[in-house]
Parts: structure tokens; sequence; C-alpha cells
């Protein structure tokens, strides 16, 4: 069993992922970090404790973490995930309270308790990991493996031109987690946007009537829009939880070793990711980067689970 710490800014694919823990035997969720990104911190802490409360898993404790990014202003994206985060759901208040402390403070508590142990995915913009890694450098040697969501290397951006919405909204915590020494995998927008959650699919799931089918439709539809009216897609790409479902099914992607940057100068490239593909640089490489992706064996897997975690509920 992997235990998992999730740094997450519930966000309607963040929520996706809560609910894919949830249903996921192979992994134990030892707690969640909130960080400000798709909404406030005050309300993705919010999000978390509603959507793991939804899920059964209101006994995960929840620790709210930065409110800001280290160095850029605030960006949050209520055009994409809706203005309290979940697209139209409207879940009940949540019945639990966030735990006392900082989310960076609880991260380091955990990865140096359990040398080796401790596996983190992170999902939205990395200010608690970066400032984790600043307040107790030794994170980096303790840490089991970190998975994250972020970044376009081949791919346009969904934020900027090239930059993806994690990696912009803290390019520089980006940058200090990237050149930390962390053994890394990254999800980029090169796979995720491969895996698109379609009406189709939201139909199959619906033939079950449960509270978590009702909150994928109600958050999904609004996901749903925001493609159609910004990128021309149907349907909605669900990254977040492909990053999760990597922790126990590595096979879903082809992983390639490279050198990854994220730019930090200020102009029209800030955030941008980009890898030394042909090694110019001579640098080595800091992370393995899912390039490739077998779609439907992840969306089988998704919507699987999602069937079963419904029927729970049903
Ligand atoms: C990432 O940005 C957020 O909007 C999503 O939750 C995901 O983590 C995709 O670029
Ligand atoms: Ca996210």
């Amino acid at each position: 069993m992997t235990h998992i710490i999730l740094d997450t800014d519930p966000g309607i694919d963040d929520a996706l992922a809560i609910l894919l823990a949830a249903a996921s035997p192979e992994i134990v969720l030892d707690g969640v970090i909130a960080v400000h990104g798709n909404v406030s911190t005050e309300q993705t802490t919010k999000n978390a404790r509603s959507v793991l409360e939804l899920a059964g898993l209101g006994h995960v404790p929840v620790f709210r973490g930065c409110d800001l990014p280290l160095v850029k202003e605030s960006l949050l994206s209520p055009e994409t995930h809706g203005n309290q985060g979940l697209g139209y759901a409207q879940l009940p208040e949540p019945a639990t309270q966030p735990k006392a402390g900082h989310g960076s403070d609880f991260l380091i508590e955990q990865i140096m308790s359990r040398p080796g142990e401790v596996t983190l995915v992170a999902i939205g913009p990395l200010t608690n990991i970066a400032l984790a890694i600043r307040k107790e450098p030794r994170v980096v040697q303790n840490v089991k493996e970190v998975f994250i969501m972020g970044g376009a290397i081949q791919h346009p951006g969904n934020t900027t031109a090239q930059a993806e919405f994690n990696t912009f909204v803290d390019p520089h915590a980006a940058h200090i987690v990237f050149h930390s020494g962390m053994p890394m995998v990254l999800t980029p927008l090169d796979v995720t946007y491969q895996c698109i959650f379609t009406k189709d699919d939201l139909n199959r799931l619906l033939k079950i009537d449960s509270p978590i089918t009702k909150f994928i439709a109600d958050s999904t539809r609004f996901y749903m829009e925001f493609h159609d009216e910004y990128q021309s897609i149907e349907g909605c790409v669900i990254n977040d939880p492909l990053t999760l479902a990597l922790t126990y099914m590595p096979e879903i992607c082809d992983y390639q070793r490279l050198a990854v940057d994220v730019d930090i100068s200020t102009g029209v490239g800030l955030g941008n990711t980009f890898a030394d593909f042909y090694n110019y640089e001579k640098k080595k490489p800091n992370m393995k980067v899912a390039m490739g992706v077998r779609p439907r064996l992840f969306m089988e897997l998704f919507l699987e689970r999602m069937e079963t975690l419904a029927r729970q509920f049903s």
C-alpha cells in the first residue's frame, strides 16, 4: 500500500482525484493539504473537506496551506472551475474542521517521521512543497516519490500560450521543486489533454443514482462548458486524477527521463516549462516525465472506480 499525502486546490479535477483516491484500495490517504490556485485557500480547504466527506473519507486530516504564490500576485480561475471551485455542484457545509497548523509543517512532520515511506501527490501550484523544502531541506532525501501535475512540455499552454496553470500561478515554487533533487514524476498537459471525460462517460456513470454521480455531473457540466467555450473541446480534460492513478498504475503512461526547467524571468515566457531533449546543456535529468499515455486504459480505470464508489453510496 502506498501512503499518500495529497497537496491540492479543489478545483473540479482535484475533486475527481479525491474521489479516485477514495476508490483506490492500493493507496492510503494520510492527509490532504490545501493550496491557493483554482480558488482561494479558504475555499480549497473547505472544498477538500466537503469532497472527502462525500467520498466517506471524513476522517482524513485536512490542513490549510499557503494563501499566495511565493513571489507573484495571486491568480485564481473562476472561469474554469466556478466561483466556489466545484462548478455547479453544491455540497453541504463540511462537518469536520481543518487541523491546526500549516500544511507545509504537516508535510515536513510526515516525511521526516517516516523516511522513505511518504509519497506526495501535488496537483495544484507547488507553493506548499517549495516552502517545506526551504523550511526543512532534508525532506528532499526523505520523501519516497513526488507525483506532480503541471507543465506543458511540447503542448500549448492552458493559461498563457505556452504555460500550464499550476506552473504559471507559482513558477518560483515550481523552480524550487524542480531543482530540489526530489525523485519526481511529472504529468504535463502533453498527456492529460489526451484524457477527455465525455458526455458519454458521464451518461454511463449516471446510470447509477448516487450522490457521487450527481456531484460528478454537476461539477463537470461547468467544466465541459468551459472547455467548449475556451478550447473547443467536447468534454473536459481531467488532469489531476491521472496524476494520482500513476502512483499505482504507472503503465498508463510512457516516460522519459529529462532535464526540465521552468521560466522565472519576467517576460512572455513566465511559467513556461521546457525539456532539454537533445541534452544541449549536459545536465542530468531531474525528473521522469509522462510523455505518452494510453487514454482508454486510464479512462476505463477512472470510470470503473467511480461506478464502484457510486454504488457504495447509492
Ligand atoms: C491544472 O490546473 C488546474 O486548473 C487543474 O486543477 C489542474 O491541476 C491543469 O493545468
Ligand atoms: Ca489542481
